[in-house]
């Protein structure tokens, strides 16, 4: 496995739309791809593994459908996996992955050889999510083959520390693929991951606000009302910090005192509980702030390499005038 996987050049933009439960599934990544972005979804999403894979058959054959009929190579697509003891699926989800081939695998919580190992025998790429140091060493023993560095103020499981930090710390130790997660909304912002040192920008929230994504039209309102300071990072709804809209946890009656429990992570017979929990309480990172509309992703992508491009442009005008 090359260190900089092929794709990334071959990419329209160097972005990813992150997996994130009960949002995305196939039309969300089938629109991400044909767009060239790569386009992820959790297994979990769906609720067995046959299910999970009729999503992969859909995904697949509608890509090869797509580039038949316009001689336009789609991105990649990639598939989130939890990697924990409590996830009784993983082994035969993992089985699927590999009879199909999926390009991309997305590992959290656990990075284990004996899945990385399964999904290079194809000649897959694995990327692991981390929120520290000693995560991104665990996972580079295993060889993985990018670290998705998910910072504060992400949707979902953040992290607490600075971007600017946390990639320049982990640069220091991993010399692949680096992924930057979180607060990434704009064109701008991708210009911005790639300033700091990313490879690729991994994007979450911006994508719940899409035509494509499975979120009600209340929870994207929700999101567009939001500023960053409503939203309140967690640990009482799943048992991981995570982030959620300050505003449904008000709605849901939840109350300081609750905000402060730690409840047990258990994503395997606890998952219709976990499910309960993320449909009633949303999820959505400080990014929220600078999202106003739900764009088709077409439409989305479009503005995204136009905002990255100026950007950029921007940037390089600043050697006009510094360093003096
Ligand atoms: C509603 C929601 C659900 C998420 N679910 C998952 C998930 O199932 N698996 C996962 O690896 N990450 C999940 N994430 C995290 C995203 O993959 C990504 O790291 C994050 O959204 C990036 O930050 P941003 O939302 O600020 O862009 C979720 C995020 C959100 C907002």
């Amino acid at each position: 496995m090359a260190n900089k996987p092929a794709f990334i050049k071959e990419l329209s933009l160097p972005a990813i739309a992150a997996p994130m439960f009960l949002i995305s599934g196939p039309q969300l990544v089938i629109e991400c791809c044909k767009n060239g972005i790569v386009g992820t979804f959790p297994a979990l999403n769906q609720r067995t593994s046959e299910g999970f894979e009729e999503w992969l058959v859909e995904i697949k054959t509608e890509l090869e459908k797509f580039e038949k009929e316009t001689g336009k190579k789609p991105a990649p697509f990639g598939v989130n996996l939890i990697v924990h003891a409590t996830n009784p699926r993983l082994e035969a989800d993992v089985k699927l992955c590999v009879k199909h081939k999926v390009p991309i695998i997305i590992t959290s919580l656990g990075a284990v050889s004996t899945v990385v190992d399964a999904i290079h025998s194809y000649g897959g790429i694995v990327f692991h999510d981390i929120i520290k140091k000693r995560h991104a060493e665990k996972a580079a023993e295993a060889g993985v083959d990018g670290l998705i560095l998910v910072a504060a103020g992400a949707g979902g499981h953040a992290g607490t520390i600075n971007p600017m930090t946390l990639v320049a710390e982990i640069k220091k130790i991993f010399h692949k693929n680096i992924i930057l997660s979180g607060c990434i909304s704009t064109g701008r912002d991708i210009a911005s991951a790639m300033q700091m040192g990313a490879d690729l920008a991994y994007m979450g929230t911006r994508f719940i606000n899409t035509e494509e994504s499975k979120a009600s039209p209340e929870y994207r309102k929700m999101i567009i009302e939001a500023g960053a300071s409503d939203v309140v990072y967690t640990a009482s709804i799943s048992g991981v910090h995570a982030n959620f809209l300050g505003a449904s946890l008000k709605a849901a009656g939840i109350t300081e005192e609750d905000l402060k429990k730690d409840t047990k992570i258990d994503f395997g017979k606890e998952l219709d509980t976990e499910a309960k929990a993320w449909k009633t309480i949303w999820s959505a990172g400080q990014g929220s702030a600078l999202i106003d509309n739900n764009p088709p992703v077409s439409e989305l992508v479009t503005s995204l390499k136009n905002e990255f491009k100026k950007a950029i442009q921007e940037q390089i005008k600043l050697l006009d005038t510094y360093p003096k």
